[in-house]
């Protein structure tokens, strides 16, 4: 049986006075009944802050991306072990955002994926279309791709790993997609990995992104194979958030 999980990615916001606040009031709203597992991902610098604020709570944390490298002369860089020294446990990979502004490539974000895995992070492996790329229909060759350069033929990597399913066109522009057209996608990636294993594939989360909100959450998550969402506008208000979190429940 797989939990549920919300996890929100800041992206490039907030501050300190807006951490302490956010986490404080998601902490108060999120509450044992609520059925899902809850992450949130703010930016670097606000990580070692957010990891004292959720103590106490079953709040997870993540980073948003990591260096393939564990330490060294790479100036800017953030190491996996920083991370999970700064309080995380888990690392968004391979963002679209990422992929298209800093250019990072499959082989890239297959990297970052093992530097995550071989230092206890539980990688949230991302991976979605284009819009040119959908109306190419090109959806499900594109995602295959992005999935089976970074796991090969050994979904055992995905044991520890979270995958999510964001649509490039649905990423902050308001367009989501329909609760059927993201579960035949959910289905479609849970079936790669069940060609490979078939228990893995059973036991792995797959969260949708773009554009998630308290109004379309329900009908997303009521979806067979799709596992919770990855957040980001509505991350940044907690009421927002919590709409989100209280979709999960039944
Ligand atoms: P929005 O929820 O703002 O569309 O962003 C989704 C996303 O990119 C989460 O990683």
């Amino acid at each position: 049986m797989r939990n549920l999980m919300v996890a929100g990615n800041w992206k490039m916001n907030g501050d300190s006075t807006m951490t302490s606040e956010l986490v404080d009031e998601i902490a108060a709203g999120y509450v044992g009944s609520d059925s899902c597992e809850l992450l949130i991902c703010p930016p670097f610098p606000l990580l070692g802050l957010a990891a004292n604020k959720i103590q106490g709570t079953s709040i997870f944390l993540g980073a948003q991306n990591l260096s393939e490298y564990n330490s060294g002369a790479y100036t800017g860089e953030v190491s996996a072990l920083m991370l999970t020294d700064a309080g995380c446990q888990y690392v968004i990979i391979g963002h679209s955002e990422r992929r298209a502004i800093m250019r990072e490539t499959n082989e890239m974000i297959r990297k970052k994926f093992y530097a995550a895995i071989d230092n206890n992070l539980i990688p949230i492996l991302c991976v979605g279309e284009t819009l040119e790329q959908k109306e190419q229909q090109l959806t499900m060759e594109i995602i295959e791709q992005q999935l089976k350069s970074v796991i090969g033929d050994n979904a055992a990597s995905l044991t520890n790993a979270v995958i999510a399913y964001e649509p490039v066109w649905a990423i902050g522009t308001g367009l989501t997609a329909t609760p059927e057209e993201a579960q035949s996608i959910h289905h479609f990636i849970r079936g790669i990995i069940s060609s490979i294993s078939q228990e893995i594939a059973d036991n792995i989360q797959i969260l949708y992104g773009g554009s998630v909100n308290g109004g379309n959450a329900k009908g997303l998550f009521s979806m067979p194979d799709i596992d919770g969402g990855l957040i980001g506008g509505a991350s940044l208000t907690a009421s927002d958030f919590l709409s989100i979190v209280k979709a999960t429940n039944k």
